[in-house]
């Protein structure tokens, strides 16, 4: 890792990993000193043929001890920075700013017997950090992750979700994980079809997954385009539950996706 400034450091991609044609994910090495709370995001730098450069915010995926950050992106036909990362190959350099950022962390909440993680899209990524925290698995009865996407092959981290129930570290809490995937345009195995605030108003997601979603012991974040946050918001609203602030915790917390 190299010094280029008091605010950002450079590092080298590690691993790149190709879900779909659009989706990628992407591991780059972490400075020692870098912290995060599971939940945050990075801010990373890619430099243009013109020599300047672009920044974006990006969910980090990892583990807090992992020693490297893993990031999943989405390439957007012409977007300046992820027309750059398509290129990107193991052992380039990209830029990371030296601090994490964000308010998705599971410390939003003060009580609440199950988490509730409803995301869309690239909107999985902070879920993955925050399911691979010892604390998460400690405060929570029930963790619930709901998935949606357009199309099965968009489903990415299937299989690590699953296993995630067998880390030792919580391995004997592994039941806990209720992992619900949505599709919108597709049907597949136990996929629920349609779109997150459509099957929470008609209970759908209660009904598949078997736990009531109330105020009194849910918690819920929420991560994906910003209309999703918003229509997500608006159907937990009229399930009796608020936005969760600093100075009056309460049930939701959200990020939008861009
Ligand atoms: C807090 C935060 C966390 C983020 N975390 C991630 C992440 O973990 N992974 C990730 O891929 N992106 C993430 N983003 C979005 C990311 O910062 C960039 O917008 C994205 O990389 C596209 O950059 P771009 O320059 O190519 O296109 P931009 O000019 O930034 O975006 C062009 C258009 O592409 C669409 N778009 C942008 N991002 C997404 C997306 N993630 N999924 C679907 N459509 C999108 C929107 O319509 C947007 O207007 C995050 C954004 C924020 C604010
Ligand atoms: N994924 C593709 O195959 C594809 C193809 C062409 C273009 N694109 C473009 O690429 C960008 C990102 O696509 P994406 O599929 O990754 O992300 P996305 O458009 O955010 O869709 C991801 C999932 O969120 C759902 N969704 C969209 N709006 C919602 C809302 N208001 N409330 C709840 N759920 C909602 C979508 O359902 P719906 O399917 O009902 O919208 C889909 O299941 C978009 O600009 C899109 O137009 C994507």
């Amino acid at each position: 890792m190299m010094l280029l400034d008091d605010k950002a450091t450079t590092a080298r991609v590690l691993w790149k990993r190709q879900w779909t044609p659009k989706l990628l994910s992407f591991r780059i090495a972490r400075d020692a000193a870098y912290r995060f709370v599971p939940g945050q995001f990075a801010r990373l730098g890619l430099r243009k043929p013109n020599g300047s450069l672009v920044w974006r915010a990006y969910s980090i995926v990892s583990a807090s001890w992992d020693d490297h950050l893993e990031f999943y992106s989405i390439i957007v036909p012409g977007g300046q920075f992820t027309s750059l990362l398509n290129s990107v190959a193991t052992g380039d350099e990209i830029l990371i700013e030296r601090q994490a950022y964000g308010f998705l962390t599971t410390n939003r909440f003060t009580d609440g017997r199950d988490l509730w993680m409803l995301a869309t899209g690239t909107g999985l990524a902070p879920f993955l950090s925050i399911l691979q925290d010892e604390e998460t698995w400690r405060r929570f009865e029930r963790l619930i992750l709901v998935h949606g996407v357009r199309e099965t092959a968009e489903l990415a981290y299937r299989e690590e979700i699953v296993a995630l129930r067998k880390h030792p570290l919580w391995a004997e809490h592994g039941e806990r994980l209720i992992y619900q995937p949505v599709l919108s345009r597709d049907t597949h195995g136990d996929a629920l079809r349609g779109r997150i605030p459509a099957l929470l108003a008609s209970q759908a997601l209660e009904e598949r997954t078997g736990i009531a979603l109330t105020p009194e012991h849910s918690r819920v974040m929420v991560c994906g385009s910003p209309a999703m946050v918003e229509d997500t918001h608006r159907a937990l609203i009229a399930k009796g539950c608020r936005l969760s602030r600093l100075s009056a915790p309460a049930q939701i917390a959200v990020e939008n996706g861009w």
